[in-house]
């Protein structure tokens, strides 16, 4: 396994996405991802799986110390004390002491955002996450939230696949020491049939969503790939024995024109 080293947080470089993994099989597929060699899940509030990501984690014999466990927070608990009240409740349903990485979801302009970061500090400062992040911020909120939070940031978690150019992200994190952890890596499998990364994988011997995350992989940007199925598990990890070539790696970023984002709701911000 690669790290991606981020202000003091050392983010595996493939994390297993948990959003829409519910109940048993939520925990089975945590379960055996930890069992394959993952080291890193991803879940939140919203998702309403941190009970069984918890449950996972401890049916797999890996010691909590060895795994990176991120949650998010939901922008209806950004009031100062909600936010402490919130996370503490996460706490509870993992059951765990304290999460390696804690996320504001998704910007939420009704609460001043130096408020919810100073909150979200304190909860860093009292031992309830080693590493504290946003989600979904753009360049201008990312420059905003540098200013104002009394702790560092290890990241901004945002969309990114080789339909989404998010070069001006990347390059504002990588000013401020930060990484952009990739979520949707694989656009949501839109990748699998795509031609020019099933040519890529022919001469590697690896599948379109192989080269896809060894892509993202290979800018030093962390990736949380999501699968349902035991089988996939393996392929999404298998990824550290082989390089792209620069020629390579430039064709897949030209693809980044197709400008689709997949995730937009109504609050979202004014994407960069
Ligand atoms: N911060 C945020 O706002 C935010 C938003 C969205 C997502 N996320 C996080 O990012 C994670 C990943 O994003 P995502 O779930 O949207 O999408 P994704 O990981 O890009 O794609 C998941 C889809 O791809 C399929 N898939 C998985 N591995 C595959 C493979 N090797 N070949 C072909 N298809 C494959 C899965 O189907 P099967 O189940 O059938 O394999 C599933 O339908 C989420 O689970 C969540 O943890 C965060």
């Amino acid at each position: 396994m690669q790290f991606v080293e981020a202000n003091g947080a050392r983010i595996p470089a493939i994390g297993l996405g948990t959003w829409e993994l519910r109940g048993r099989s939520c925990a089975r597929l945590v379960e055996q991802a930890l069992r394959l060699g993952y080291r890193h899940i991803d879940t939140a509030q919203v998702y309403e799986n941190e009970r069984e990501v918890g449950e996972g984690l401890r049916a797999s014999g890996v010691r909590r110390d060895d795994v990176f466990v991120t949650t998010k927070i939901w922008t209806t608990h950004f009031a100062p004390n909600d936010l402490e009240r919130s996370t503490k409740e996460s706490l509870a349903k993992l059951r765990l002491s304290e999460v390696d990485l804690l996320l504001l979801h998704w910007p939420n302009p009704q609460v001043p955002l130096a408020e919810t970061l100073g909150a979200l500090a304190r909860v860093k400062q009292l031992g309830m996450s080693r590493h504290i992040g946003v989600s979904n911020f753009t360049v201008a909120l990312i420059e905003e939230a540098i200013a104002v939070c009394p702790e560092p940031l290890a990241c901004d978690q945002v969309e990114y696949h080789p339909y989404l150019d998010q070069t001006k992200v990347l390059e504002a994190c990588a000013r401020h020491g930060m990484a952009v952890v990739a979520y949707s890596p694989i656009a949501r499998g839109r990748i699998k049939n795509d031609q020019t990364l099933a040519q890529i994988g022919q001469a590697h011997g690896k599948s379109a969503a192989q080269v896809c995350l060894r892509w993202l992989v290979q800018q030093n940007v962390p990736a949380i790939p999501r699968t349902s199925k035991i089988e996939r598990l393996s392929e999404n990890i298998d990824i550290f024995d082989f390089a792209l070539s620069e020629q390579e790696m430039g064709q897949i970023s030209q693809m980044g024109g197709a400008k689709v984002r997949l995730t937009d709701f109504g609050f979202a911000p004014k994407w960069d």
